[in-house]
């Protein structure tokens, strides 16, 4: 037990799937799980454990924003000793040539929050994507046609922002879409020498204003998630430390 998450000892697998949203952490386990097992209800964080091809799989919520999710990725890797974290979320496009559906594979989080100039006493550290889970991410969603993007993402505390144009300076760095999440996940990832991947399914365009519909968002997180547990099964088991 951690203080945010009920599971005991070795109740959660060495992979780790991250939705930031309950429901959908619900959905994977049912949908995609064999003998799901809910390790978490903790202020409704749901977290699950059960089985995709035989292998041992863990899906855990983990609210939005960095805060939020730096909480229970600091405790899967601590206390559960997860060894690879993959989140699976959404994020809003920058460039023109994204869609709505497209899969981004965060190569590099670029972020707006002060989180990480108070890790780093005001430098700046660079956090990144684990280079074998994205080449194998890439070739694998390439394998089955799928439209996918490697690039950096903006992680950003506001979802809300004051400037209308808030966007452009990043747009203008080639920085494919925002969300709120990876530069954490990278940065916790890294200090501890586990491996991490963002895989975002576009739901909206900030620059356009396209949004999906509740039937693309659906079929995209299906898309996002049969793509996390491909790589999760095409992964040699990792050596858990609990
Ligand atoms: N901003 C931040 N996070 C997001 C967005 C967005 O527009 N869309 C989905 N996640």
């Amino acid at each position: 037990m951690s203080v945010h998450l009920a599971a005991g000892p070795g109740d959660i697998a060495p992979i780790v799937l991250l939705p930031g949203d309950p429901l959908r952490a619900q959905f994977v386990a049912e949908r995609f799980l064999d003998g799901a097992v809910c390790h978490n209800r903790v202020r409704n964080a749901l977290g699950y454990t059960g089985h995709h091809h035989g292998r041992r799989i863990s899906v855990q919520a983990t609210g939005m924003g960095m805060p939020s999710f730096s909480i229970y990725a600091h405790e899967l890797i601590e206390s559960y000793a997860a060894r690879v974290l993959i989140r699976i979320g959404t994020c809003g496009a920058l460039q023109p040539e994204l869609a709505v559906r497209d899969i981004v594979l965060a190569m590099a989080a670029s972020t707006d929050s002060a989180m990480n100039h108070h890790r780093f006493a005001g430098m700046d550290f660079a956090p990144a994507a684990d280079f074998d889970l994205l080449r194998r991410a890439h070739e694998l969603a390439t394998g089955c046609g799928l439209a996918v993007r490697v690039g950096g993402v903006l992680t950003s505390d506001a979802f809300y922002p004051d400037r209308d144009d808030w966007w452009r300076i990043w747009a203008r760095h080639g920085v494919l879409a925002a969300e709120m999440e990876t530069a954490a996940l990278y940065t916790l990832a890294s200090r501890s020498g586990v491996r991490a991947l963002s895989i975002l399914t576009v739901s909206d365009h900030i620059v356009t204003g396209a949004q999906s519909s509740a039937e693309d968002r659906q079929t995209g997180f299906g898309a996002m998630v049969e793509l996390a547990l491909a790589l999760a099964a095409s992964l040699p088991e990792p050596q858990s430390g609990s």
